[in-house]
C-alpha cells in the first residue's frame, strides 16, 4: 500500500481559551501537534503527510515544526477551510497521486500510538473504511430544542468515535465530492461514507486517545506522557 496522511490542524481552538492556537501549546517538551506528527513519521507505513493548517500559521508549521523536528515526510503544509471537513477536502485534494490509502488524524490528537495506527490500516485493507473508536462510558439520551428527554438509545450499541480512519483514496474522494455536491456537513469523515452507503469498520480505539479540546485535557495529558515515559 502506498499510505497518505492528512492532519487536519486548521481549527481555532476557541475552547481551549487561550490565546495561541491550542496545538501550538506545550506538552512536556514538544507543541500537541509535534507529539502528532512524531507517530506518524515513526510509522514506516507512511509515505507522506500533509498538514491543513490556517493560512496565518502555515508559515509557523514549516518552521517551527516540520523544519525544526525535521519530520521528512511532510510533503505539504496547506491552507484549511471554514470547517473541519473543507480542510480534510483540501488535503484529500493535495495527497499524491501514487497513494492508494488515506489515513485521516487530528492534530489534536497527540495520544495516538503506533499499535493503533497498524491496526487501523490493516482494518482499512480488508474494509476500505476503518475508524477507531472506544465504547461511550456514559448513557446518552436524545433531547428536543426545549430539553427534554425524547429517548435512550441502547448504550452497548454506542461507541465515541476518535481518528485515525483510514480508507481506501477512491472511495473517500468519492464521499468527499458527493457529500460537497449536496451541501452535506458531517462531523467526521466516516459519516461521508457511511451516507453514501458504504460500511465503516470499528476498531477498538483506546480511552487515551483523545482529543485536546479544553483545558483540563492538558492536564490529562501531562499525565498520560508521564505514565508512558
Ligand atoms: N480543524 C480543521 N479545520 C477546521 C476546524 C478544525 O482542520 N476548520 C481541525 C482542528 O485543528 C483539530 C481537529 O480538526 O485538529 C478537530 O477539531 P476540534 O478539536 O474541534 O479543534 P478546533 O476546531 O480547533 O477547536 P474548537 O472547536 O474548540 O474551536
Ligand atoms: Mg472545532
Amino acid at each position: 500500500m502506498k499510505l497518505s496522511v492528512v492532519i487536519p490542524a486548521a481549527g481555532q481552538g476557541k475552547r481551549m481559551k487561550t490565546e495561541k492556537n491550542k496545538q501550538f501549546l506545550m506538552l512536556n517538551d514538544k507543541e500537541i501537534l509535534a507529539h502528532t506528527l512524531n507517530k506518524f513519521e515513526s510509522a514506516s507505513v507512511v509515505d507522506e503527510v500533509i498538514i491543513v493548517a490556517r493560512e496565518e500559521e502555515i508559515d509557523y508549521c514549516k518552521n517551527k515544526l516540520v523544519d525544526n523536528y525535521d519530520f521528512g515526510k511532510v510533503t505539504k503544509v496547506i491552507a484549511g477551510g471554514e470547517t473541519r471537513q473543507e480542510s480534510v477536502y483540501n488535503g484529500l485534494q493535495a495527497v499524491k497521486s501514487t497513494s492508494n490509502y488515506v489515513l485521516i488524524h487530528d492534530g489534536a490528537r497527540p495520544f495516538i500510538t503506533a499499535e493503533l495506527i497498524n491496526k487501523v490500516i490493516t482494518a482499512a485493507e480488508k474494509y476500505d473504511a476503518a475508524a477507531v473508536g472506544v465504547p461511550v462510558k456514559d448513557t446518552i439520551k436524545v433531547i428536543n430544542s426545549d430539553n427534554m428527554i425524547i429517548n435512550t438509545p441502547d448504550r452497548s450499541k454506542l461507541v465515541a468515535i476518535q481518528t485515525p480512519q483510514v480508507f481506501d483514496k477512491e472511495l473517500i474522494t468519492e464521499a468527499y465530492q458527493n457529500a460537497l455536491a449536496d451541501d452535506f456537513i458531517g462531523t467526521d469523515s466516516a459519516s461521508l461514507v457511511e451516507r453514501i452507503n458504504q460500511t465503516v469498520k470499528l476498531v477498538q480505539g483506546s480511552y487515551e486517545n483523545i482529543k485536546i479540546t479544553t483545558p483540563e485535557d492538558l492536564e490529562f495529558g501531562e499525565r498520560i506522557l508521564a505514565r508512558r515515559k
